[in-house]
Parts: C-alpha cells; structure tokens; sequence
C-alpha cells in the first residue's frame, strides 16, 4: 500500500487506532514472564525514519521533543532508550497499566493510535538517540549522594532492595530486554513513576519487581535517586 498524502495516512491511523483500542481495552491484566517474554519476540521489526516521521505526524514531538529530549521538565526523555522498552511501555498505556492521572490519560490516548509496528518504529528512532540530559538537576548534599550511591551499587538487603545497578546498569544505561536507561531522565517523571509503583498504580513491572523495589524505599531515598541519576552523564544511543 503506497501512502501518497496526509490526509491518507492520517485517515489509515485513526481507523486502525479505533480497531486497535477495541483490542487494547479488552485486556489490561498484568504480565506474566512467559507472556511478556512472547511479546518482545513477536515485536516487529522497526525503521527509524519511519519512526522519526511518526514522532512529528502523531505530535509526540509536541511533548517529548524533535529527537526525544522531553520539551519541559515535566514530560520524561524517550531519547537513548532501549527499544524493547520503548515498545512494552507504549503497549502499556494503550491497555491502561499505568496510573490513570493527567499525563498518563494523555500518553493513553496517544499510544491507543498506534499501530505495534508504529510503536516499533518509534522505540528504533528513539534508541538512535543520545541519552537526555535532565532539564533540572538537583544538587544532592553530600551524606543523601552517598546514601543515593549505596543504594544504586549495593542496595540493602535487609530491605529486599537489589542494587539498581544490577538491572539498570552502573551508568544507568539500561540493562536487558525492557529495563529502561535512567541516566539523565527528568526527576519529576523519576520521581512519579517511583511512586505510582510504590502505590502499585503503575503495574506494568512483571513479576512486581518495581513494585516492591520502590515500596521499601522512603520518600527522601526517592528523591534523592532521582537526582543521582539526573546527574548523570548522558551517554550515545547504542542501545
Ligand atoms: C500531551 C503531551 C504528550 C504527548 C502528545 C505524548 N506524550 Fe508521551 N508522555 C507524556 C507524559 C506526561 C508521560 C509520562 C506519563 C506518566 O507519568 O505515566 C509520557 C510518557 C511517555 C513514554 C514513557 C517514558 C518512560 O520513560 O517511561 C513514552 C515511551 C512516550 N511517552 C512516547 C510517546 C509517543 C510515541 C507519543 C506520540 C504517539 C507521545 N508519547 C505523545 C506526554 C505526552
Ligand atoms: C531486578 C531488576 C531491577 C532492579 C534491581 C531495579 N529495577 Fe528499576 N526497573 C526494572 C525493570 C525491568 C523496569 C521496567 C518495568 C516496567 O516495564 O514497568 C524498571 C523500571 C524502573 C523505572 C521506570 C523508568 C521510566 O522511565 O519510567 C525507574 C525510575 C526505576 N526502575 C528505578 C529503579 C531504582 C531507583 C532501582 C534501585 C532502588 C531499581 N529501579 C532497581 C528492573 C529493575
């Protein structure tokens, strides 16, 4: 099918959106390993132009930016992020397992549009990208960086927290399948989806993980991660 103008491909992505929100709402239940491991494997192939193309025709760039560099503090970053993530997390606000607050009833109807070839796409030309660099970066004081720090490289363990480098990496650069990179992520979306997990409103963690990381953390040590990873180093899209 050769798509000639706009107003045609704009046509074919509401009708296919519409089909594919029937889809979507009908199941929104949590993942299983098994089901989200089918999932990533069944993901299509994407093509970052196409990608890039999308990101301006579907207005994600009016929020996240021409290259995935959110545009205001309070919209998080998608550039430099590992695709599978990307991908998981677009299927995840089209079937509603993320907190329903303002942002995410946005994000909801945006990913609710997409194709999953489209979210493929995306997830590729977002990866391209160098890591963000955070709008904001508080300054920790010495004692919450070293507390921060701790927690990132070693976790505690009487507290059932595995160190976040162990998943995310030590440069926050993302890990395996859909761990996400952290390095440079705006704090205010850190910090939120921290909490949403700690409320157990975002559910899109299989087997919990999340989940029960943040609900072992205090409010302060939530804060203060946010920042540690804020600060730092943004690194090049290779994910
Ligand atoms: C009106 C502004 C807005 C628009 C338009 C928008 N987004 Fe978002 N996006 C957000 C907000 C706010 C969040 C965080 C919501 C939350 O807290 O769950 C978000 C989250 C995301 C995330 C998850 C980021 C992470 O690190 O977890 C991805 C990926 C994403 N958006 C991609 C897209 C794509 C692709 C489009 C276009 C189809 C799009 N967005 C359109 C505002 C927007
Ligand atoms: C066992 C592996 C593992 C450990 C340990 C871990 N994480 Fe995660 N983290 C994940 C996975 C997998 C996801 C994606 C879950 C999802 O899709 O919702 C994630 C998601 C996140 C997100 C959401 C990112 C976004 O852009 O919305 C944040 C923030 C986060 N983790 C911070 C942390 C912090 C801070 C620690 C340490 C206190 C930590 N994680 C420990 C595996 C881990």
């Amino acid at each position: 099918m050769k798509l000639t103008s706009v107003m045609t491909l704009s046509g074919v992505l509401m009708l296919s959106g519409s089909v594919l929100a029937q889809e979507h709402t009908a199941k929104a239940s949590e993942w299983t390993p098994a089901e989200l491991k089918a999932t990533l494997t069944a993901m299509p192939k994407g093509d970052a132009a196409r990608g890039k193309q999308l990101n301006q025709d579907m207005m994600c760039a009016s929020c996240h930016g021409e290259a995935g560099q959110g545009l205001t503090r309070n919209w998080p970053s998608t550039a430099g992020q590992r695709v599978e993530y990307t991908y998981k997390t677009l299927l995840d606000y089209a079937q509603g397992r993320f907190a329903q607050h303002r942002g995410a009833g946005a994000m909801a109807a945006a990913a609710s549009m997409l194709t999953h070839q489209q979210m493929a796409d995306l997830a590729v030309y977002y990866a391209a990208q160098s890591s963000p660099t955070a709008s904001v970066k508080p300054e920790l004081s010495k004692a919450d960086h070293k507390n921060a720090d701790i927690i990132v490289r070693h976790g505690d363990a009487k507290r059932l927290i595995t160190p976040c480098a162990s998943c995310h990496g030590v440069k926050g650069e993302g890990g395996i399948n859909e761990t996400p990179a952290l390095a440079g992520q705006e704090v205010l979306h850190f910090e939120r989806t921290m909490q949403a997990y700690k409320q157990s409103t975002r559910a899109s963690d299989s087997n919990g993980m999340m989940r029960m990381i943040a609900s072992n953390l205090t409010d302060d040590e939530i804060k203060s991660l946010a920042a540690y990873y804020a600060n730092l180093p943004a690194q090049k899209g290779k994910n």
